[in-house]
C-alpha cells in the first residue's frame, strides 16, 4: 500500500514543530548541511534572480538570499511557521506562503531560476508526483537543488516517521529516502537535463552525512 498522507494531520505535526524549531533571535544563514559552517553554500545555486524555497521552515536560508538582492519566496505547511516567519523576516524582503507543496505548484504557473530545499518539503513529498512539477515551474537553464540526511541501508522509498516520543497522539509524516543514482534517475525521468547526487561527508568520522543533490532543466 502506498504512503498514506493526510495533510491536515501532517500540518498539525509541522505546527508543533514550528513552535519549537523557531528562534526568535537567529540570523539569516545559508547551510546544506545540519553542521553549521560545512559544505558548499548558495553559489550551487548559480546566480538565480529568483528561488523559491519548498518547504522553507524558518525561513534564515530565504533571509539570506533576501538580504542579497535575490527575490526569494518561500512554500510551508505550517501556518505557526509561516506566520512566524512573515514577522521575523519581513525587512529583508523574502516572502512566505502557507501552502501544501504540491498544491501550489500545480496552481500556481510563476517560474523560478531556482527552486530548492534544505531538509525541506523534497524530503517528504513523494519525489513521483514533485519532480516533474518543480521542472515546470523552472525556467530554462533553471536548477533544482536539495539536501536532506543518507537514506539508512536497505532502507528505501517512504518511511513512516512519528513525531516526538512514541506515546500520546498519533502524528506522522513520510519522509523519501534514496541512494543517489536513484535520484538521479527519477530526476531525468521527470524531465531534467543533467542530475548529480552525491553524499557529503560529515565533519566527524562516522557521523551522518549529507545528501546533496543538484540538477539541471533543459
Ligand atoms: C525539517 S523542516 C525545515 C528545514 C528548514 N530548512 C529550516 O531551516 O527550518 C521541514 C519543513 O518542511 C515543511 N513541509 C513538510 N511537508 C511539506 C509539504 N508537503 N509542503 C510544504 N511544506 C512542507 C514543514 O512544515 C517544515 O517547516
Amino acid at each position: 500500500m502506498p504512503a498514506q498522507h493526510d495533510i491536515a494531520a501532517e500540518t498539525e505535526l509541522w505546527d508543533t514543530y514550528a513552535a519549537s524549531a523557531f528562534k526568535d533571535d537567529a540570523e539569516p544563514s545559508f547551510c546544506w548541511t545540519q553542521y553549521a559552517g560545512h559544505g558548499p553554500g548558495p553559489e550551487l545555486l548559480g546566480n538565480p534572480r529568483s528561488a523559491l524555497e519548498i518547504g522553507c521552515g524558518t525561513g534564515r536560508a530565504l533571509a539570506y538570499l533576501a538580504e542579497r538582492g535575490i527575490t526569494a519566496r518561500g512554500v510551508d505547511l505550517s501556518p505557526v511557521m509561516v506566520r512566524k516567519t512573515t514577522t521575523k523576516w519581513a525587512g529583508t524582503g523574502a516572502e512566505f506562503v502557507c501552502s501544501e507543496v504540491l498544491e501550489y505548484l500545480s496552481e500556481h504557473e510563476e517560474v523560478y531560476d531556482a527552486i530548492y530545499s534544505i531538509f525541506g518539503a523534497v524530503w517528504f513529498t513523494d519525489p513521483g508526483r514533485l519532480l516533474p512539477l518543480v521542472r515546470q515551474r523552472l525556467k530554462p537553464g533553471g536548477v533544482i537543488v536539495f539536501s536532506q540526511p543518507p537514506a539508512i541501508p536497505g532502507a528505501y522509498g517512504p518511511q513512516g516517521m512519528y513525531k516526538g516520543g512514541f506515546a500520546g497522539k498519533a502524528m506522522f509524516t513520510y519522509r523519501y529516502s534514496y541512494r543517489p543514482a536513484v535520484w538521479e534517475r527519477l530526476l531525468s525521468r521527470a524531465g531534467f537535463r543533467t542530475a548529480d547526487a552525491r553524499i557529503l561527508d560529515a565533519p566527524h568520522p562516522g557521523h551522518i552525512g549529507t545528501l546533496l543533490v543538484r540538477a539541471v532543466a533543459p
